[in-house]
C-alpha cells in the first residue's frame, strides 16, 4: 500500500518537495492532506494533488487536531513557525517529520526538539539538501579515504549572489533578523552543516566579523526614490532595479528570482499586471537602499575544532552568480571545488579532476532531489541507516556555531566558546 504524506506550508520548497514526490515517488507515496495558512494557496495547490476540499486546513492547530493523518509530514512554513509547529507535530504522533531549516535561532528551542523527538521516537530530518547530492557526498567520501589525510583547514565560501540577496535578505522573507534569524544562519545553516559533516569532529570555538555594509540608507544613488517604479531617476544604471529583475529582462538574462512571481503576488498564475502591482505596492518593488532590512550582506566566521583543524566561512552578497567554493586542505593534498566541478591535487602526486556524477542543474536542487528521494526511502523503510542523514541530532552543531559567530560578531569578533553558549 502506498505511504501518505501531508505538507504543511505550500511555498517554493512545499510544492517543490510535493512535484518531486509526485513525479518521481508517486507509485509509493500520495499526498494525504495539506494545510496553508493562505486559502489562495490551498485553492491553487490541492487539485494538482487531488487533495479533497475535507483534507485542506487553513491554521497548523487545525490540521494536528486531527492527530496524525498521514505515514508521515513535511513542514515547510516560514522561519519562525518551525519550532511550534515540529513540536506539535511530534506531541501529535508524526514519527517521520521533514522540517525545512533553520530549525530555530533560540538554542533552547532546537535542542527540545531534539530532545522531544528522541523521547518519542520521532524521526525529525532538516533540510540540509547539500550534504544530499552527490557532489558534496563525493566530497566527504575522498576525505573519509584518507587520500588527503588529515584535514587541517577548510576555506568555504557562500556566494549568495547579489540579485538572490536583495531578493531573500533584503526585500523579502529573510530581512528582518527578529522575523526569521540573522543571515549567517538562514542562509549558511547549509555551509556550517557542511563544514562540521567534513570535520567529523566537534567544533570548540567560533569568531566572527561581518556587518550590513552596502544595503543602507546612505548609499542609495542620486534620484532613488522608495519603489523602483516610483520615480527612481536611477533605475537606468541601478543592478537591483525591481522592473528590470522582475519583469524586463529576457530569459536569456534573467536571474531565477524572475521566475519567482508567486513569491511576489501569492498566486500560482501571473499576468504581467499581477507582477507590475506587486512591485508597485508590494515589498519586492522596494528600493534595496530604503527598506527595513537589519541581516548582515557580508561575514566571516573562524572555526576551530577539536581535532585542532581550522575552517573559514564566508558569506557575501556580490557575486554575480550563485556559488559556492570549498578548499580542504589535509595532509597529503587538497581539494578544490568550484560548486560542480571537483579537483583533487595529492602532493608529489598527480592533480586529477574528480567526477562527482552531480547533474548539471545545480547542487542545491541536486540536494533537493536526492533529500525527497532519501525521505522516502526512510518512509517505505527501505533503509534504516541515518549515517550521513541530517537529523536533528545531527543539526544541532550547524545552529550552535551559528549562533556563536552571531555572538562573536556582536562582541566585535571576540571569541565564543560552544559549551558557553
Ligand atoms: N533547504 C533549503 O535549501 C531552503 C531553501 C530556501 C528556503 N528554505 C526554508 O524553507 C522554508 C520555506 O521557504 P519558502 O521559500 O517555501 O517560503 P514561502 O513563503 O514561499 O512558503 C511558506 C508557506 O508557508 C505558509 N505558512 C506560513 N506560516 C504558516 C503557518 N503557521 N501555518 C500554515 N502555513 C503557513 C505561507 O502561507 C506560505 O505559503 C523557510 O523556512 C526557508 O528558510 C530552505
Amino acid at each position: 500500500m502506498k505511504k501518505t504524506v501531508s505538507v504543511i506550508g505550500l511555498g517554493n520548497r512545499g510544492t517543490e518537495y510535493m512535484g518531486f514526490l509526485k513525479a518521481f515517488h508517486s507509485s509509493k507515496v500520495g499526498i494525504y492532506a495539506l494545510c496553508d495558512c493562505r486559502k489562495q494557496a490551498l485553492d491553487d495547490i490541492a487539485p494538482k494533488f487531488s487533495v479533497p476540499q475535507e483534507r485542506r486546513f487553513l491554521s497548523a492547530e487545525a490540521f494536528f487536531a486531527q492527530g496524525p493523518v498521514s505515514d508521515a509530514l513535511i513542514v515547510t512554513t516560514q522561519d519562525a513557525s518551525h519550532y511550534e509547529i515540529a513540536k506539535q507535530a511530534i506531541l501529535t504522533g508524526y514519527k517521520l517529520i521533514l522540517l525545512e531549516k533553520p530549525v530555530s535561532g533560540v538554542k533552547e528551542k532546537y535542542t527540545e526538539l531534539r530532545d522531544l523527538a528522541a523521547a518519542n521516537g520521532a524521526l525529525l530530518i532538516v533540510c540540509h539538501v547539500l550534504r544530499y547530492s552527490n557532489y558534496y557526498r563525493k566530497i566527504k567520501e575522498i576525505i573519509c579515504s584518507g587520500q588527503i589525510g588529515e584535514i587541517v583547514t577548510v576555506n568555504h565560501t557562500e556566494n549568495v549572489g547579489y540579485f538572490h540577496f536583495a531578493h531573500s535578505f533584503v526585500r523579502g522573507n529573510w530581512r528582518d533578523e527578529a522575523a526569521s534569524t540573522p543571515s549567517i544562519l538562514a542562509k549558511c545553516c547549509h555551509d556550517i552543516d557542511l563544514i562540521a559533516w567534513f570535520m567529523d569532529s566537534p567544533c570548540v570555538s567560533v569568531s566572527s566579523v561581518g556587518s550590513l555594509k552596502y544595503f543602507r540608507r546612505e548609499n542609495a544613488p542620486e534620484g532613488a526614490a522608495p519603489t523602483c517604479m516610483g520615480g527612481c531617476r536611477a533605475k537606468k544604471t541601478c543592478p537591483y532595479d525591481a522592473e528590470r529583475l522582475y519583469i524586463k529582462d529576457p530569459f536569456y538574462k534573467a536571474k531565477f528570482i524572475k521566475y519567482m512571481k508567486r513569491t511576489l503576488t501569492g498566486k500560482a498564475k501571473n499576468t504581467r499586471a499581477d507582477v507590475q502591482e506587486a512591485l508597485r505596492h508590494g515589498d519586492y518593488g522596494r528600493c534595496v537602499f530604503m527598506c527595513d532590512n537589519d541581516v548582515c550582506d557580508n561575514q566571516l566566521v573562524t572555526m576551530t575544532f577539536a581535532n585542532g583543524a581550522t575552517a573559514v566561512l564566508e558569506m557575501n552578497a556580490f557575486s554575480d552568480k550563485m556559488h559556492r567554493e570549498c578548499h580542504i586542505v589535509g595532509t597529503k593534498g587538497e581539494l578544490i571545488g568550484y560548486g560542480t566541478k571537483l579537483q583533487m591535487r595529492l602532493f608529489g602526486g598527480k592533480s586529477e579532476k574528480v567526477h562527482t556524477f552531480s547533474p548539471g542543474i545545480g547542487g542545491h536542487v541536486e540536494g533537493d532531489l536526492r533529500l525527497v528521494a532519501g525521505f522516502v526511502k526512510l518512509l517505505c523503510g527501505e533503509t534504516t541507516d541515518l549515517t550521513d542523514i541530517t537529523t536533528i541530532e545531527a543539526t544541532v552543531m550547524s545552529h550552535d556555531i551559528a549562533l556563536a559567530a552571531e555572538a562573536s560578531r556582536k562582541n566585535g569578533g571576540a571569541p565564543v566558546f560552544l559549551k558557553e553558549i
